[in-house]
């Protein structure tokens, strides 16, 4: 018996074959994700909607009067560690073009998909940009007050719970209004 005729060995031949595939994938999506922009990537679908309408009139989305505009990956990608990083940036480059093959946006769930927003929106990213809350003491009422529980046990809350619609100003009226329903849940 050759050493490669081992069913084992030949197993793990193939697991290490598959594996360099798709790290090899991944790095040509990360290079194709870089290539175009996020916000050019991820706009291609999410653009003329109800979900880029929303952004568009945030904050975040570039409503402010420094012309400060945060990128889509900037919440939506975790900022804990780059496995994480690119697992769920790898997510969105195969799941979300799968998705949208198979179904029109209309017959997507949004508002069901917006009561998941703790899986998709990150605390480790919007801390990113927000990090001088936890040193925020009672001068500054608005940092302070409403985080003082959430950075004494950090794992029992997220800051999409209290802060929900953050990054998309009215998205369930923009919803509405371009007719994709759906669920009755929250709308505002
Ligand atoms: C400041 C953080 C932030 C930024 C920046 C941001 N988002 Fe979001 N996103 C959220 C939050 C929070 C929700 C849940 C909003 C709600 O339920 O009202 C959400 C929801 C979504 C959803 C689900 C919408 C639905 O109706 O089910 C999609 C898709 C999405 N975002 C894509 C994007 C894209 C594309 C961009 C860039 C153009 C972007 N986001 C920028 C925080 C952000
Ligand atoms: C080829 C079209 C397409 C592209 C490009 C795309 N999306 Fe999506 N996205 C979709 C579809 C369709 C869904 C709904 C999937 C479903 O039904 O779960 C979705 C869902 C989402 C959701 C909510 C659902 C979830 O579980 O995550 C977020 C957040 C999101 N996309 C963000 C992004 C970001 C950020 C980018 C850019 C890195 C991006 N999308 C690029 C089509 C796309
Ligand atoms: C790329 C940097 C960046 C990221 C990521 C980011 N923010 Fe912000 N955020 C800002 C800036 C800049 C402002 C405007 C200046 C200010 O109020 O501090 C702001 C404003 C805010 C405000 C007050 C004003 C408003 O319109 O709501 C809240 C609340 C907020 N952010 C929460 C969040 C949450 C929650 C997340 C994660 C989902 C997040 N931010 C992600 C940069 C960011
Ligand atoms: C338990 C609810 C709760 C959680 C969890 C929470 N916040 Fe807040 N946040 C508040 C409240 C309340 C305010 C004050 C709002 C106001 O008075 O306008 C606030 C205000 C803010 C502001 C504006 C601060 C200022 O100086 O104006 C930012 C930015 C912000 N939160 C970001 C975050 C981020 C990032 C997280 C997660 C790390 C988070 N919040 C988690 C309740 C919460």
């Amino acid at each position: 018996m050759t050493f490669f005729s081992n069913p084992v060995v030949r197993t793990l031949a193939v697991l290490a074959v598959v594996g360099v595939g798709a790290i090899a994938s991944w790095a040509v999506l990360d290079t194709a994700f870089h290539a175009t922009g996020d916000y050019e990537f991820c706009t291609s679908c999410h653009g003329y909607e109800p979900i880029a309408a929303a952004y568009r009139e945030d904050t975040h989305g570039g409503n402010n009067p420094m012309g400060f505009r945060a990128a889509c990956n900037d919440c939506h990608l975790p900022h804990d560690n780059s496995l994480h990083y690119f697992w769920v940036k790898a997510r969105h480059g195969i799941v979300d073009p799968t998705m949208s093959l198979l179904t029109k946006p209309e017959d997507i769930d949004w508002h069901g998909i917006r009561e998941r927003r703790e899986e998709f929106v990150y605390d480790s990213a919007c801390l990113n940009c927000h990090k001088y809350l936890q040193e925020a003491s009672e001068g500054n009422r608005k940092a302070f007050r409403g985080h003082r529980r959430y950075f004494k046990d950090p794992d029992d809350y997220s800051c999409v719970e209290c802060h929900e619609h953050v990054g998309h100003n009215r998205l369930g009226y923009h919803l509405e209004e371009m007719g994709w329903h759906k669920s009755e849940g929250e709308k505002e």
